[in-house]
């Protein structure tokens, strides 16, 4: 999984900060990370947040201006926009990637299928059914 989040943050420009969250007795624990500085949220309720809103609705969530989003837990100053990918295993999310960008609006559907194609590898690498 960290080789997983620095190969993502090295290819893509705007990939600023890239986490993979992983469920653990119902809370979002910070797994592997790669970025230029850590994040303070190193456990957040699902519910909570982005992130816990993607695991609540296991499903994708794209925000373009993270100050205009109510449920964003901000991390770093500089961060503009976020998307935030469950990983599921079957209907049960199990984590979730979690990217940050610099810049406004960056994420878009290719950034989706992307990533929603890494989490299925993801899940049937590490936890396959
Ligand atoms: N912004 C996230 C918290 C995690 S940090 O981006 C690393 C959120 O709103 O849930």
């Amino acid at each position: 999984m960290q080789a997983v989040v620095e190969l993502l943050r090295a290819e893509v420009a705007y990939y600023n900060w890239v986490g993979i969250y992983l469920v653990d007795d119902g809370k979002l624990v910070l797994a592997a990370w790669d970025g230029p500085e850590a994040t303070e949220h190193t456990t957040i309720d699902i519910g909570q947040g982005v992130c816990g809103l993607a695991a609540r609705n296991k499903e994708t969530v794209i925000v373009d201006d993270v100050r205009a989003k109510d449920e964003y837990l901000a991390c770093f100053p500089q961060t503009r926009s976020e998307i935030v990918v469950p990983l599921m295993r079957g209907e049960e999310c199990i984590g979730e990637i979690d990217i940050d960008s610099d810049s406004p609006s960056a994420f878009t559907e290719s950034d989706r299928e992307l990533l929603e194609v890494v989490a299925r590898l993801l899940v049937n690498a590490y936890f396959p059914s």
